[in-house]
């Protein structure tokens, strides 16, 4: 079990800021990466859509002698986790819960918001896993679909990412939240432009991290975490190989040696 590797998903690109969080934290263990360029973006996808790709790329991981599946994308971690855990046959771990407790002991004022995608924000994933760590929590919802073809293009630097990011985060400013949570992949590439809106007095909790630690936790309560060596990393798309590793270099510390192409069986 030790030495099986760790399967992380996502819908795409986005997933790999939790790729490098566990990289970073766990720089031992081997990591498969599947990301599902060829049906991205699931955030303004029906809950049965995502659920398919979902189980398909979790029954693909499992193939592959996972010991574990991470769920790095916040839209299929809030709508396809339940039907996941029932039908894979290793454990499976999601960033929604990480992400909302991380920012239950954060909070100081009990008012949290969340940024997600439409997908995120519809499950109310984040305001029931809040709740049920703080119940008299007041949780805030801020759709920002406009972010992730920001952070794709790699424009997060330009005054357009600045101007979207101010309409969005107005009523955000003014719900009285002082914790916010990054609830989709994408955005912890733009905490730079989203810090400098909020403000110093708001926290900004970013599941990546939240995500390392849990696995690592899960790992060693498990007697499952690796020994020894730097972990290898193999990467799957399932569309356009060529364009992800590209695209990858601006979300990931180290260098993808090559991008694998593997097409789901829906
Ligand atoms: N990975 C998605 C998430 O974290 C964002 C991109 C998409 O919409 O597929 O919600």
């Amino acid at each position: 079990m030790k030495k099986q590797p760790i399967g992380v998903f996502d819908s795409g690109l986005g997933g790999l800021t939790i790729l490098d969080a566990l990289r970073r934290e766990l720089p031992r263990e081997d990591l498969i990466y599947f990301g599902d360029t060829a049906n991205v973006p699931y955030g303004s996808k029906s809950k049965v859509a995502v659920t398919k790709f979902s189980l398909a790329i979790g029954r693909f991981l499992q193939s592959q002698g996972v010991k574990l599946i991470v769920v790095a994308c916040n839209t299929a971690s809030a709508q396809a986790l339940p039907q996941l855990r029932r039908q894979l046959s290793v454990p499976v771990m999601g960033v929604i819960e990480p992400g909302a407790e991380k920012a239950a002991r954060t909070t100081r004022n009990g008012h949290i918001a969340v940024l997600g995608t439409e997908g995120t924000v519809k499950s109310g994933a984040y305001v029931k896993a809040l709740l049920k760590r703080r119940p008299q929590a007041r949780v805030f919802q801020q759709a920002c679909p406009l972010f992730v073809p920001l952070v794709e293009e790699n424009w997060t630097a330009k005054p357009a990412a600045e101007l979207i990011a101010r309409e969005y985060l107005a009523p955000v400013c003014q719900s009285g939240a002082d914790t916010v949570i990054l609830g989709c992949t994408h955005y912890p590439v733009l905490k730079p432009v989203l810090a400098k809106i909020l403000g110093p007095q708001i926290t900004l909790v970013d599941s990546a991290s939240a995500v390392a630690e849990a696995v690592q936790r899960f790992l060693t309560r498990r007697g499952q975490a690796a020994a020894g060596g730097r972990g290898r990393v193999t990467v799957f798309a399932s569309d356009d190989p060529a364009r992800f590793k590209r695209l990858a270099a601006s979300l990931l510390a180290e260098q993808i040696a090559t991008v694998k192409l593997k097409k789901l069986d829906l």
